[in-house]
């Protein structure tokens, strides 16, 4: 396709999950081209766009989106800045790819999605599940009927913790693992049992082993409710020793299966001396490792990024969008408030006023 044809991206943020958009537009080019970067460190969007071959670098964002010609920006920046990048991205008539979780507050939420709406640009919601070829392969069965009734999704996601220090500080992630990798979880068991309500969440919150640096959950067992009778089992860890994991489970009246992202897409190996690199957050490359390969094509980030661009020229209808953030975020709400009373918490459950979801268990208060 020629070029002129192409959507024109623009990233904000120039490290760890940019690097991921870069790399995703570059293994699928056909519908879209990344011509801009920003990134407020300096020298780390002129290095980013030297490493991607991307023609032009910002430091701030707000230049970025005064280019006429970009189209869709992605934004790859602390959760605690998606909602003014939203509204400025919007504002500046541009289509907005926003990393997960959606934001920090259900009135952020409910904020993006009605700037978006009222400026006409698309919404999408960056959640690679949905792509992840692994778990649309399970889905496909599981829409043909494969399992019969569907009782229960579990979706689970450990590893010893993220790359970069905001993570660890709730006034920039707004909690912890629950907060960042609960709502991949949650996302999944939702749209693999075709989005019914959700009708209530129980969840279970611990901080194990990094309490030195965070007070935010480093474990998390959530159990959704959903009005079909399905119930959907969310388990997360940065607690886990031994590198990455990401798995479901889907069970059926009539059947199962089993899908694990990194072993079954990987070389079981054994090195007395290392080798350059195993997987994302591997430990080590020594002993024995389970080294993947085209690891952003079994994520689903190419073929997520590349869905985004079909959108917005039309071919496509959105699978992933404001609307499962804002879903998302409500049921963090409910997983941090019941782990702070105890309860089981019913949906709907909007509480105004919340600064972080974390407070609803640190400070737990009557709703
Ligand atoms: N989908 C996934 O599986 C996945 C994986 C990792 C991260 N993420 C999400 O992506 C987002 C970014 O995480 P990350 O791992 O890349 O973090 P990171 O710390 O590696 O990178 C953050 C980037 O944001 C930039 N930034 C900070 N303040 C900024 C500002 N004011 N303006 C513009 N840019 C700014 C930083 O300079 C940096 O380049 C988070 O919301 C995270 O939850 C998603």
């Amino acid at each position: 396709m020629a070029s002129k044809d192409r959507v024109k991206v623009g990233i904000i943020g120039s490290q760890f999950e940019a690097e991921i958009h870069a790399e995703s537009f570059r293994i699928m080019p056909d519908e879209a081209e990344v011509v801009a970067v920003a990134s407020p460190t300096p020298g780390h969007a002129a290095a980013f766009a030297r490493r991607f071959d991307i023609p032009r670098a910002f430091t701030d964002y707000r230049e970025m989106l005064a280019e006429p010609d970009i189209e869709m920006i992605t934004i790859a920046a602390p959760n605690a800045l998606h909602c003014q990048m939203t509204l400025d991205i919007a504002n500046a008539g541009k289509h907005v790819v926003c990393e997960k979780p959606l934001c920090m507050t259900l009135e952020e939420a409910d904020c993006m999605i009605e700037v978006c709406r009222a400026k006409g640009v698309l919404f999408l919601y960056a959640e690679e599940l949905f792509f992840t070829p692994k778990y649309v392969r399970a889905k496909e069965m599981a829409d043909q009927g494969a399992f019969g009734k569907v009782y229960l999704v579990k979706q689970s996601e450990k590893h010893f913790g993220p790359h970069a220090d905001w993570f660890w500080d709730v006034d920039k992630s707004g909690g912890g693992v629950m907060m960042d990798m609960g709502c991949h979880g949650i996302a999944f068991c939702s749209w693999f049992l075709g989005r019914p309500s959700v009708k209530s969440v129980y969840c279970q919150l611990a901080t194990h082993v990094h309490a030195d640096k965070t007070m935010g959950d480093d474990d998390a067992i959530c159990i959704l409710e959903f009005e079909n009778g399905a119930i959907g089992m969310v388990e997360d860890s940065w607690a886990r020793r031994g590198g990455m994991q990401d798995r479901v489970e889907i069970h059926g009246e009539g059947g199962l299966t089993y899908a694990d992202l990194h072993m079954g897409n990987a070389l079981p190996t054994y090195s007395e001396y290392g080798y350059g690199y195993a997987v994302e957050k591997a430990p080590t490359t020594k002993g024995w490792t389970y080294p993947v390969f085209e690891e952003l094509w079994n994520y689903g980030f190419p073929q997520e990024m590349h869905h985004f661009a079909r959108c917005v020229r039309g071919k496509e209808t959105p699978q992933a969008t404001g609307e499962d953030g804002r879903l998302v975020q409500e049921v963090l709400y409910a997983a941090y408030h019941s782990a702070g009373t105890g309860r089981k918490v019913a949906l709907p459950f909007r509480p105004a006023g919340v600064k972080r979801p974390i407070d609803l268990w640190r400070n737990p208060r009557e709703i």
